[in-house]
């Protein structure tokens, strides 16, 4: 997984998110296990507790396409304002993190968070989310 090609990504996500009332535009860009990246944005709605964050957007279109399997993802976010130069890193929100437990493998999945191309920190799944629930639980 190329994690340049996942940054670029993300920032071209970005450029799509619909944001008339955060004025916060967040990308992502998710890489299946066999390669394929899947972007998203965020996207608000006049009902605000309506809106679907950047990585929810990509992981649910990659999942519609029949991909349940993946190895990274990275976030770019900031204020609209900001538009080539991020100042700082868009962790994702905790829903977020229990969408990717879903489908990833907590102890492999990473999580990129980029300001640029040179200027990004990675976690795995499971320091975002320790101790978390996921499907086994129900199987026990
Ligand atoms: N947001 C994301 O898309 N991803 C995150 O990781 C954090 C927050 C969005 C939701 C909302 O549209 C805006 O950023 C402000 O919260």
């Amino acid at each position: 997984m190329d994690i340049n090609k996942l940054i670029i990504s993300a920032m071209e996500a970005r450029k799509k998110a619909y944001v008339p009332y955060s004025r916060f535009k967040v990308g992502a860009a998710i890489a299946t296990s066999d390669g394929k990246i899947y972007e998203g944005c965020n996207i608000e709605c006049a009902a605000y507790s309506v809106c679907n964050c950047a990585e929810r957007t990509a992981l649910f279109r990659a999942v519609y396409d029949g991909y349940k399997s993946f190895s990274a993802i990275a976030v770019v976010g900031g204020k609209e304002s900001e538009e080539s130069e991020l100042s700082s890193f868009c962790p994702p929100c905790g829903m977020c993190r229990q969408a990717l437990r879903e489908f990833c493998n907590p102890y492999e999945m990473k999580i990129i968070l980029a300001k640029n191309l040179n200027d990004f920190k990675i976690y795995t799944l499971n320091e975002m989310l320790p101790e978390s629930f996921g499907p086994d639980n129900l199987n026990k």
